[in-house]
C-alpha cells in the first residue's frame, strides 16, 4: 500500500449497512464528517435525504446504538417515496431487520434501533424527553422550529464506557435552501462555530436523471428554481423588504435609560382561533412593545399566541398591567361597525384607564411596511434579545413571499408607524392673521 492509498483509506467514511445505494462523493463527505453538527444543504435531488438515512445506518452493528430521523409532519415522513418509505424499502431486503409499524422503529440484529418521528405541534418535542440518541437526523430542517432542533440536541448522549462510547454523537440535517435560521446557523455562522456545511448539487447524484429533473424544476418561479436547481441560499425576491442582517440585536442593558423624549407603545394585531384539526395553522395574536427615541426604534418584547376570544382579552389586560400606564396601547381596527364595536369593548372593559385607541390601517401591507423597512435598512431599529427573536427574524426575512404568517410584521409595522407619527390625521394648517 502506498502512502496515498493509506491516506485515501483513512479518508473513507465508515460504510452504511443495509443500504442499497452506493454513496456519491458529496454523500461520502457528509458521512465522513464526525463533528457534532453538519448540514447537507442545497439543490433538490442532490441525494440529501438518502445521505441522512445512510448516516443513520453507519453504526447499526453496535449494540445499544439508537438513531432517530425527523420530518416536520407525519405525512412528510410516510408518503410513498418519502423518507420513512424509502428506509422501509431498503430494510425490506433483510429478514433479520424487524420493523414495527406502530412505533416506527426498526430493530437490527445487534439490538440497535433506527426510529422516525415528527415535530408538527409545539409540544411534540416532549415525546423525546427521556430519550437518548447517538444520531439525530432532520430532513428538510428549514421547516422545523429552531427551538425543537435545539431541544433535541440535548438528547444526544452516550455511555462513558463500552462499545457505544466510541460512536460519535451526531446531529445531522438536510434541506433545500430557505432564508431562515438554518442559513444563519450553518452558512453565516459556520466558520466560527465548527459546524459543517456540505453543499448539495444535482449533478453529484448518480441516481438521478439530471435532464428530466431540470425540466420538472423549470416550471417553478425563478426564486424557487434558483434554490432547488442551483442550491442558492441567498436567492430572494428582487425587492426584499427586510434583510435580517440589518436588524441590530442588543441586550436589554443596552436600551438607553434616560428617555425624556421617548414614547412607547404596545401594538396588537388580533386573531382569535386556536389550532384545530381543520385549521392546524391559524394566525397569531401578536403584541409588539416598541420604544422610540431620537429616531431609533427599540423592539423590547413580542407576545405571540394562538388563543380564543376571552383569552385574548386576558392576555391584553395582563400585558397592559405588566407594561404600565406610560405605555400607550394601540390595536389594528378592522373596517366597519364590528371593528368599531370591538375597540369600544376593549376600551371600556379590558383596558379602562389606559391610553388605548384603535387604529384603522390604510393601503396594502407592502406599502405600509416601507417606512419600517427603510428604518431597518438604515440601521435604526434595535431588537432586544429574547426567546421570541429567531422566529421573529425568520418571519421578517421571508416577508412577504415565503412566510406562512405575517402577524409579527403587521404588529411591528403598526407600532413603528404609530411612534414615528405616520398615518396620523392631517392637521389643518393654522392661518395666522396679524
Ligand atoms: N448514491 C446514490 N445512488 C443511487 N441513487 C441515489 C443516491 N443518492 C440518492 N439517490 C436517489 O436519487 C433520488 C433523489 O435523492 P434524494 O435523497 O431524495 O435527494 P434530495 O433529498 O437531495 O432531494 C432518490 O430517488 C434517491 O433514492
Ligand atoms: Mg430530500
Amino acid at each position: 500500500m502506498t502512502n496515498w492509498d493509506k491516506v485515501l483509506e483513512y479518508l473513507k467514511p465508515k460504510e452504511p449497512l443495509y443500504c442499497p445505494e452506493t454513496p456519491s462523493l458529496t454523500q461520502k463527505v457528509f458521512l465522513r464528517s464526525y463533528s457534532i453538527e453538519a448540514l447537507f444543504g442545497g439543490a433538490a435531488g442532490g441525494g440529501k435525504s438518502s445521505a441522512l438515512l445512510m448516516a443513520a445506518l453507519q453504526y447499526v452493528e453496535v449494540p445499544g446504538y439508537s438513531a432517530i430521523l425527523f420530518r416536520k409532519t407525519y405525512a412528510d415522513l410516510a408518503l410513498p417515496g418519502a423518507l420513512m418509505d424509502r428506509f422501509r424499502s431498503w430494510i425490506a431486503n433483510y429478514d433479520e431487520v424487524h420493523w414495527n409499524n406502530n412505533t416506527y422503529i426498526a430493530t437490527f440484529p445487534s439490538g440497535a434501533r433506527v426510529s422516525f418521528g415528527y415535530l408538527n405541534n409545539t409540544n411534540d418535542y416532549l415525546r423525546y424527553k427521556g430519550s437518548e440518541f447517538q444520531f439525530i437526523g432532520m430532513d428538510e430542517v428549514t421547516e422545523i422550529r429552531e427551538s425543537d432542533y435545539r431541544y433535541l440536541f440535548s438528547r444526544l448522549r452516550r455511555p462513558a464506557t463500552g462499545e457505544l462510547s466510541k460512536v460519535p454523537l451526531r446531529m445531522r440535517a438536510a434541506s433545500n435552501p430557505a432564508p431562515n435560521w438554518v442559513r444563519q446557523r450553518f452558512i453565516v455562522e459556520a466558520n466560527s462555530s465548527g459546524r459543517i456545511f456540505v453543499p448539495s448539487r444535482l449533478t453529484d447524484n448518480p441516481g438521478i436523471d439530471v435532464d428530466s429533473y431540470r425540466q420538472a424544476l423549470s416550471e417553478l418561479d425563478p426564486i424557487e428554481r434558483r434554490r432547488l436547481e442551483m442550491g442558492d441560499w441567498w436567492a430572494t425576491t428582487l425587492g426584499t423588504i427586510f434583510d435580517r442582517t440589518n436588524f441590530v440585536v442588543i441586550d436589554s442593558s443596552e436600551v438607553p435609560q434616560v428617555l425624556s423624549s421617548a414614547r412607547a407603545v404596545r401594538f396588537w394585531d388580533l386573531a382569535a382561533t386556536e389550532p384545530s384539526s381543520t385549521n392546524p395553522d391559524p394566525d397569531y395574536t401578536v403584541g409588539t412593545l416598541m420604544l422610540f427615541d431620537q429616531g431609533i426604534g427599540y423592539v423590547l418584547d413580542v407576545r405571540r399566541h394562538r388563543i380564543k376570544n376571552e383569552k385574548v382579552e386576558q392576555l391584553i389586560a395582563q400585558t397592559a398591567y405588566e407594561d404600565g400606564h406610560s405605555v400607550a396601547i394601540r390595536m389594528e381596527q378592522e373596517p366597519g361597525s364590528s371593528g368599531k364595536a370591538l375597540v369600544d369593548q376593549f376600551a371600556r372593559y379590558v383596558v379602562p384607564g389606559y391610553d388605548f385607541q384603535g387604529i384603522r390601517s390604510t393601503g396594502d401591507k407592502l406599502t405600509r411596511s416601507r417606512p419600517f423597512s427603510a428604518a431597518v435598512a438604515n440601521g435604526n431599529i434595535r431588537v432586544v434579545r429574547g426567546p421570541w427573536l429567531t422566529d421573529w427574524l425568520d418571519e421578517f426575512s421571508s416577508f412577504p413571499e415565503a412566510c406562512d404568517h405575517d402577524d409579527q410584521v403587521d404588529s411591528a409595522v403598526g407600532a413603528f408607524s404609530f411612534l414615528a407619527g405616520l398615518g396620523l390625521p392631517q392637521r389643518r394648517p393654522v392661518s395666522i392673521i396679524i
